[in-house]
């Protein structure tokens, strides 16, 4: 697992932009998995700074709400929509969201782990990590190899989220979220985490026991994580064995 600690949020951005136009560059149909949430959203505004051909490049993103209406603002398909397609001139085509508008959402979510598959798995998962360990929607208690599924979320969860609806009743109650089991199946994951409010939950995650209470913690039994965290986020962190805490443009050293 490799750290770099970076001195501001928009440069957590830049580093892991700077990761992914790599990749693409070495493998321009690359699959990526897109995250929501605030912390990845510097990432795909630095990537669109980079001269990167990305008509080829297929993602799938991490999660969705269920029971918005289709076009929502706030659904994660629109969210994708905006920051991720129409800003780094994806082929819409090849972009996939759960369906989150499905009669039978439970039918959507397997459907939707078995196009994972068939595209070939994930090369890159780009991931945020919520204030409770989650990782995409997948809350404290998630079996470490579940599958792509409807859960309900917590009132933690929904209560984090409800910035970006007009009222926190109208943050739907259950989502459709890539498993834990689904996540760790990609080749590589990029985790970008910023603030001083999850540097507890970032250490827990990196250096706590591997435990479904904190479902990030599954990370510590993958085989190529990068971490990308600013100060603030990284304050808390001692890399355990197997970890590299990386220096980047003057950042402090990990403690
Ligand atoms: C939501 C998303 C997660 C994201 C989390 C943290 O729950 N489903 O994918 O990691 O929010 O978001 P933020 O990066 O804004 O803290």
């Amino acid at each position: 697992m490799e750290i770099f600690v970076v001195p501001t949020a928009s440069a957590t951005g830049s580093v892991a932009a700077g990761i992914l136009a790599a990749v693409i560059r070495s493998k321009p149909d690359a699959v990526l998995g897109l995250a929501t949430g605030g912390s990845p959203l510097p990432i795909y505004r630095a990537l669109a700074d980079h001269t990167v051909d990305m008509s080829a490049v297929r993602g799938f993103a991490l999660d969705e709400y269920v029971g918005l209406p289709a076009g929502h603002p706030e659904s994660y398909a629109e969210v994708v929509r905006r920051e991720v397609t129409e800003r780094l001139h994806l082929d819409p085509a090849k972009v996939t969201v759960p369906d989150g508008s499905a009669a039978d959402p439970e039918r959507a979510a397997a459907d939707y782990d078995a196009a994972i598959a068939a595209a070939g798995g994930i090369d890159v998962q780009i991931l945020g990590i919520g204030h409770n360990g989650h990782l995409a929607f997948n809350e404290p208690g998630s079996a470490l190899d579940s599958r792509t599924r409807v859960e309900v979320l917590t009132e933690r969860t929904r209560e984090a989220n409800a910035r970006y609806f007009s009222a926190p009743s109208d943050v739907p109650a259950r989502c459709i979220t890539q498993g834990l089991g689904t996540i760790m199946e990609a080749r590589h994951l990029l985790l970008v985490v910023n603030g001083a409010d999850k540097a507890g939950i970032l250490a827990a995650a990196l250096n706590g026991p591997v435990t479904a209470e904190c479902p990030a913690s599954i990370l510590q039994r993958h085989p190529h994580v990068t971490v990308v965290a600013d100060e603030a986020a990284a304050s808390q962190l001692a890399p355990g064995s197997g970890q590299v805490a990386v220096r980047v443009a003057g950042a402090a050293a990990v403690a």
